[in-house]
C-alpha cells in the first residue's frame, strides 16, 4: 500500500514546502493580510506553496446552510485578488480533499485531551457561550492533519496560531516515534512585524473577523472608510510617538501596521513622528497602497473564476495528500482494503 516517497526524500529534492490556511468566515481583515496573506503571496516565488480555504474548520462554530459555501467563494476571490496565483501555488478547499478529514481522525488519536484542553483559542471561543461542539475542541487535530498531509516544512501564520503549530509538531513527533518516520515536523514562520494586529478601537484585543467592530479594517472597505477608521483609532493622552506595546498599545499598533506594510522597524519608525496625526495619515496611505489594487482585481473576478481555480487546486492537492495519508495508514497498520 505504501508507494509514497518518504518525507526525507521529498524535502531534500524540492524547494521548501509551505502550507497555510484561512477560515471562510467573515471578510478578510488587515490582520489576516499583514499577519499571513501578504507573506503567502511573497512565498510563492521561491517555495512550493500550498494554500487552503479551511471550510471544515469553519463548521466548528454553528453556521446556517449555505453560509460556508458563500464564504468560501468570497474568500477565494479575495485571495486570488490579493495575489495567490493558481499557476504558482496549489490553492484549494479543504473539504474537496477528503484526506484532510481522514487524517484529522488519526490526529485526534494522537493528541491528548490535556493538550487540547490547554489551547487558548478553544478557551476563548468556548467562553463566548452558545453551542460548543466537540469539533471546536478537537479543531487543532484537524489543523495538524492539514499541515502534515503536505510534508510541510514551513507554516506561515500570525502569532495567534503559534500554539496550534506547536501542537502539530508534537503530534507529528509522537506519531513518528510510535510508528516510524512518517511525517515531516513543520516549523512556524511568524513575521517580525504584523504578527498580531490589534483592534483599532480596543488595542488590547486582537483584530478579528468573527467580532463585528469599527476597529476592524476589512480588505474590501472603501478607501474613505479605511481612512476614517485609522483617523479614529484609539491612542492615548501623552502625545508621544513611541513603540511600547505594554503602555502604549494603540500607538504601537499603528507603528506595527506601518512597519508591516511599508518595511522597517516600528521602534525606528517612531522616531520620524512627533504627532499622532501624521502617523495616522501615513498608516492610511500604506494600507491603501496594498488594498486599492486588490480591490480593483477583486471587482474584476467572477464566481466562476474562483470555482475553476479551486477545482484545479483540489486535484493538485489530492495528488500530494493521498499518498501521505496512505503512508500514515500503512505506518499505523490498518488492514488495506485490497492487496
Ligand atoms: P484564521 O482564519 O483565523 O486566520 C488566517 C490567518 O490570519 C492570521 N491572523 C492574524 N494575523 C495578525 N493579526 C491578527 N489580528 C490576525 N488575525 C488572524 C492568523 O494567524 C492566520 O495565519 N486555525 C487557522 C486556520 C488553519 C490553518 C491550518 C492555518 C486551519 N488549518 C493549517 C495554518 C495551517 C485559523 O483559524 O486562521
Amino acid at each position: 500500500m505504501n508507494s509514497s516517497a518518504s518525507p526525507a526524500s521529498r524535502a531534500s529534492s524540492d524547494r521548501p514546502r509551505v502550507f497555510s490556511g484561512i477560515q471562510p468566515s467573515g471578510a478578510i481583515h488587515l490582520g489576516n493580510y499583514l499577519g499571513a496573506v501578504k507573506n503567502w503571496v511573497e512565498l510563492q516565488d521561491d517555495h512550493d506553496a500550498v494554500y487552503c480555504v479551511v471550510d471544515l474548520h469553519a463548521l466548528t462554530l454553528p453556521k446556517e446552510a449555505g453560509e460556508v459555501s458563500r464564504g468560501t467563494i468570497e474568500i477565494g476571490r479575495i485571495l486570488l485578488a490579493a495575489g495567490l496565483d493558481p499557476e504558482r501555488c496549489v490553492f484549494f478547499v479543504q473539504s474537496h480533499v477528503p484526506a484532510h478529514a481522514e487524517l484529522g481522525w488519526l490526529m485526534q488519536t494522537m493528541a491528548s485531551f490535556g493538550e487540547l484542553s490547554r489551547m487558548t483559542a478553544f478557551k476563548d471561543k468556548s467562553d463566548r457561550g452558545g453551542f460548543v461542539s466537540s469539533s471546536l475542541f478537537s479543531y487543532p487535530a484537524l489543523q495538524a492533519a492539514d499541515i502534515l498531509l503536505y510534508d510541510t516544512d514551513i507554516v506561515p501564520v500570525g502569532d495567534d496560531q503559534r500554539q496550534h503549530i506547536e501542537l502539530s509538531r508534537d503530534v507529528a513527533t509522537r506519531f513518528n516515534s510510535r510508528y516510524g518516520e512518517t511525517f515531516v515536523v513543520p516549523e512556524h514562520q511568524i513575521p517580525s512585524a504584523g504578527a498580531r494586529i490589534m483592534d483599532l478601537q480596543a488595542p488590547d484585543t486582537k483584530m478579528s473577523k468573527s467580532l463585528e467592530s469599527p476597529g476592524t479594517i476589512g480588505l474590501l472597505d472603501p478607501p474613505k472608510t479605511i481612512e476614517k477608521k485609522i483617523k479614529r483609532a484609539v491612542t492615548d493622552n501623552d502625545g508621544e510617538v513611541r513603540f511600547d506595546p505594554d503602555t502604549k498599545p494603540g500607538v504601537s499598533n499603528l507603528l506595527d501596521i506601518l512597519a508591516a506594510a511599508s518595511g522597517g522597524d516600528p521602534t525606528d519608525l517612531a522616531e520620524k513622528y512627533t504627532q499622532y496625526g501624521p502617523l495616522k495619515a501615513d498608516v492610511a496611505d500604506a494600507v491603501m497602497s496594498f488594498f486599492e489594487p486588490i480591490q480593483q482585481r477583486h471587482a474584476a473576478l467572477s464566481d466562476d473564476d474562483v470555482i475553476d481555480a479551486l477545482r484545479l487546486g483540489a486535484d493538485k492537492a489530492a495528488a500530494i495528500a493521498d499518498p501521505v495519508l496512505a503512508r500514515a495508514y500503512d505506518a499505523v497498520g490498518l488492514l488495506p482494503r485490497s492487496r
